[in-house]
């Protein structure tokens, strides 16, 4: 028993459904927010009360709602240069450097791109290259910066969730599981943690039906 649990929450739009029923008095119990330390897998470098905020998103879905309030919540400080936003949130993934780089985060949940993207690690991005464990990263498709943690960092987790749903999703996702798509998302294989694939019907509907679990 580690008496903590690390989780790391994704962005977008898919995970706010989700967002919403953890937030319901009966699942609320179900996890151990007290002991529960959440981070976020990535951001976009806008102000925290910003409607494209991921942490607005989680916020408004669930952490405002939760009692008892998880043990910490360590937003991007994106108000802070990008070096130190940096530094800060390495402290905080390190718990106050107690512990070895990259970290291992118990549960960090991701979506999926229509493009193959993952968090904020974009197709032919420098940033899929990085030895750190967290990056500041343009994004030319959204000529936006944004935040994001690096395939290191992705890679030494405990368990990785996708979450992906809708029709737009359903070509990449029979590129990653017939192994056809080099893409962010492909790039994920923690060791020696495990991923999960959450996937609605709309975006399964290309899966050969026999590699689907019954
Ligand atoms: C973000 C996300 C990003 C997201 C995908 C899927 O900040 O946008 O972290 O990686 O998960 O873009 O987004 P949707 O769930 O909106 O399709």
């Amino acid at each position: 028993m580690r008496g903590r649990f690390l989780l790391a929450l994704s962005g977008g739009s898919t995970p706010r459904q989700l967002y919403t029923l953890l937030a319901e008095p009966s699942w609320q119990q179900r996890l151990d927010w007290a002991h529960t330390l959440v981070f976020f897998s990535d951001e976009r470098d806008v102000p925290p009360t910003h409607p494209d905020s991921n942490f607005k998103m989680a916020s408004d879905a669930l952490l405002s709602h939760l009692n008892p309030v998880p043990q910490a919540i360590y937003r991007w400080h994106t108000e802070y240069s990008p070096a130190m936003a940096l530094a800060d949130y390495r402290h905080h993934l390190t718990l106050d450097n107690t512990l070895p780089v990259p970290p291992t985060l118990d549960v960090v949940l991701l979506g999926l791109g229509p493009e193959g993207h993952t968090a904020s690690l974009f197709p032919d991005r420098p940033v899929l290259d990085s030895e750190d464990i967290v990056s500041h990263t343009y994004v030319p498709t959204h000529n936006s910066w944004r935040y994001t943690f690096t395939l290191p960092l992705l890679n030494a987790s405990r368990h990785i969730a996708f979450l992906v749903t809708g029709s737009e999703k359903q070509e990449i996702i029979d590129q990653i599981f017939t192994h056809q798509a080099a893409v962010p998302a492909s790039m994920i294989h923690p060791v020696p943690g495990d991923v999960h694939w959450f996937l609605d019907s709309a975006s399964a509907q290309r899966l050969n039906p026999n590699i689907l679990p019954s």
